[in-house]
């Protein structure tokens, strides 16, 4: 099996390439060795691979900085996986396109399901649905993995995309990527992104990872304003968040009979591997 990892420096594509270079025949391209906002490149370096799955984990990812560079936005996270899924028709081979929560729009309380429709309310959610979109129109064995990290007030967080890899949904030969069409993928649960931190910390003092603070204070979302400043002019909270974004991964389940493990786990887990030294 030869797969293709794009993104392979990103933090999703890393861990897709620690896992699979274990067992498959894995060529990464970081963003140094394919820049997906220049489609000639595109088209000349994947054209020239050998692959039966390509994986794209690449995305301009800056939820703040897509609300100021919307064109930039679109052409990697939407037009860029056009021609990712062109190519993959033209090689009968299978693309495994990911994408996000942010999709939605948050007003749901209980988890999205792949029936519910998609209403993004930032730029970077348009481009990804855009992408989604893109992907799905052209003719081929397409798959769009959304994932997120589980925690009820939407973030950035990677811990859940790392699992993801762990976890094994996009694993070729699992019936899950044999599937075609948008699959929805989290870790079991549901939190605040106060309880995800805390937890983390806790998961910290028990594995004796060193911390500065023991304790996460809660704060609105409509309060995280006040982090536009101080970010030497960058670009910080300026993007609308969805307030609720879980994921039903019923659908994956029933596709796989395996159940994702609970994000508290995912995150034990996470920490025990990557940071402690006991
Ligand atoms: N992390 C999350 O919380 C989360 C949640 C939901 C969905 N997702 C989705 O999961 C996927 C992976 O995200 P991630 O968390 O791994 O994000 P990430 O760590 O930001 O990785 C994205 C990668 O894409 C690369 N990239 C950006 N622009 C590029 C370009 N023009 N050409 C080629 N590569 C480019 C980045 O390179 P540079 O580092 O050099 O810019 C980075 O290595 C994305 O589709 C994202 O939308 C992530």
């Amino acid at each position: 099996m030869e797969i293709v990892v794009i993104g392979a420096g990103g933090r999703l594509g890393a861990a897709l390439m620690r896992e699979y270079r274990r067992k498959f025949d894995v060529i990464g391209f970081d963003r140094a060795q394919l820049d997906l906002s220049n489609r000639d490149q595109i088209r000349e370096r994947i054209d020239a691979a050998s692959f039966d799955v390509l994986i794209n984990a690449a995305a301009f990812t800056n939820v703040d900085l897509c609300e100021t560079q919307r064109d930039r936005a679109f052409y990697i996270n939407a037009e860029a996986p056009r021609v990712l899924a062109e190519i993959c028709r033209d090689k009968d081979a299978k693309l495994i396109h990911f994408s996000t929560d942010y999709v939605f729009d948050g007003e749901k309380r209980e988890p999205y399901t792949e029936e519910d429709e998609a209403h993004p309310i930032s730029v970077y959610g348009e481009s990804k649905r855009a992408g989604e979109e893109n992907v799905l129109a052209v003719k081929g064995r397409h798959l769009v993995v959304r994932v997120n990290v589980g925690p009820v007030a939407g973030g950035d967080d990677p811990g859940g995309a790392r699992d993801h890899a762990e976890t094994g949904v996009t694993a070729p030969g699992y019936s899950a990527s044999d599937y075609s069409g948008i699959l929805h993928f989290a870790n079991a649960g549901q939190c605040s992104w106060q309880e995800y931190g805390q937890w983390a910390l806790d998961c910290c003092e028990a594995f004796g990872v060193p911390i500065k603070a023991k304790t996460v204070d809660a704060l609105e979302l409509k309060d995280m304003t006040r982090l536009r400043q101080g970010y030497g002019g960058q670009a910080n909270w300026m993007a609308p968040r969805p307030v609720y974004s879980v994921l039903s991964s019923a659908r994956y389940t029933e596709l796989t009979g395996a159940s994702p493990r609970t994000w508290r786990d995912a995150v034990a887990d996470y920490i025990r591997r990557f940071y402690s030294k006991k």
